[in-house]
């Protein structure tokens, strides 16, 4: 149809043709296409607008990273009694694109020790304006950074959008006693979480970034859950007796597992959206296990699956054990030696 119109556009009687049809449409729908145009027009100069700070701010901050020591920076301290704060919670309010740093999690080598100490390093591209606040909400210890002259609380990260970049790093150190209540918990928005390994095993251990990469590095703990949207779970843990739960949507969960020689009935759950899970139990998974993948391949090492398909694998593995083990993942692929 529309090669026909522009094959016979060439006579001047159709070109004329042609334009009065079109204002003759036009007529009833101009106001209509008008107000929509300008809508469309508006949303798209303001993702672009959005887009262009964004990218400059991104850059700015990975040059902020490159440019600062941030262990030159002095730290604000602050500690506290975990019995009265089982939840410890730093946010950043940095933009979601933008991951703000890490915070480290070791254990105190003091048996004296009973309070948790945090110690926050910040930078930022405009630092006059930043400040680190301490709050308490229940059983929750907050430390967040605030930007003063700009957007305050659950909507500071738009002042991430302003030009010029302010851009915002930090390193927060987390050092825990060796006895922590078992309920503790670890969350925070923008931030890697890392633990490093501790000599007393802690019973249980909850941690959840939103944008961030989990790294448990020879971390000895009973129950463990980590959680994540956009962002990989690697390492090594040990001493798992309850339960292991790892999520992400977005990323890469790699652990090396042992289960606790003792442990009656262990469950390990792995869940990945858009990734590769790969685990692997030096021989010391006992029980039932079940692994699924809707676009990937599952593929099980030491072990001979009853089901045996190239997206499931199942079956029993060890000696009469009560554990399970249940892995899925959407579009990655499966690996688990046991
Ligand atoms: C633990 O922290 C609290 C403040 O939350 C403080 O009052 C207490 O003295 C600290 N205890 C020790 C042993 O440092
Ligand atoms: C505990 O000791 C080890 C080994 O000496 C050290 O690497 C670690 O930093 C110490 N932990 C703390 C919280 O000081
Ligand atoms: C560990 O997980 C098990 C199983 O979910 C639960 O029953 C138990 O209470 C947990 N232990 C701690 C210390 O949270
Ligand atoms: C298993 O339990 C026994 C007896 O309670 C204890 O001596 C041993 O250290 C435990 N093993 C592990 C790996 O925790
Ligand atoms: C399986 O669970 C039952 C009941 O909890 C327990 O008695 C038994 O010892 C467990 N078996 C193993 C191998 O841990």
């Amino acid at each position: 149809m529309s090669s026909t119109k522009v094959s016979s556009y060439e006579t001047p009687t159709e070109q004329h043709n042609i334009k009065s049809r079109g204002i003759v449409t036009g007529c009833i729908c101009t106001p209509i296409l008008m107000a929509c145009g300008i809508f469309c027009c508006l949303i798209v100069i303001t993702i672009v607008i959005l887009a262009v700070i964004l990218a400059v701010n991104v850059n700015a901050c990975s040059n902020l990273s490159k440019s600062v020591d941030i262990n030159t920076i002095t730290p604000s301290v602050y500690t506290y009694d975990p019995n009265a704060f089982p939840t410890f919670n730093f946010n950043s309010f940095n933009n979601i694109l933008t991951k703000t740093g890490q915070i480290y999690v070791t254990q105190s080598n003091s048996t004296s020790d009973t309070n948790i100490t945090v110690s926050v390093r910040i930078a930022a591209t405009r630092d006059e304006s930043i400040t680190v606040k301490e709050e308490n909400d229940d059983s929750t210890k907050k430390i967040f950074i605030q930007r003063a002259d700009t957007f305050k609380g659950s909507l500071a990260w738009i002042g991430y959008l302003s030009l010029p970049p302010r851009c915002i790093l930090a390193k927060v150190e987390v050092v825990l006693p060796q006895t922590i209540p078992s309920t503790t918990s670890i969350d925070t928005d923008v931030n890697d979480i890392v633990f490093d390994a501790n000599s007393v095993p802690y019973s249980q251990m909850n941690a959840k970034t939103i944008n961030g990469d989990i790294n448990v590095n020879n971390f000895a703990v009973g129950n463990l859950t980590l959680n994540t949207y956009n962002g990989g779970i690697t390492g090594s843990v040990s001493g798992i007796i309850n339960q292991l739960i790892a999520t992400t949507n977005n990323g890469k969960i790699q652990l090396n597992v042992l289960v606790n020689f003792n442990a009656t009935n262990p469950n390990i759950e792995t869940t990945n959206s858009n990734g590769d899970i790969q685990l692997s139990f030096s021989s010391s998974f006992n029980g039932n296990y079940d692994a699924k993948t809707d676009l990937g391949k599952v593929t099980i090492i030491n072990a001979s699956p009853e089901t045996n398909e190239d997206k499931r694998k199942a079956g029993k593995v060890g000696n009469n054990g009560n554990g399970s083990l249940i892995t899925t993942t959407k579009s990655g692929n499966i690996n688990i030696t046991f």
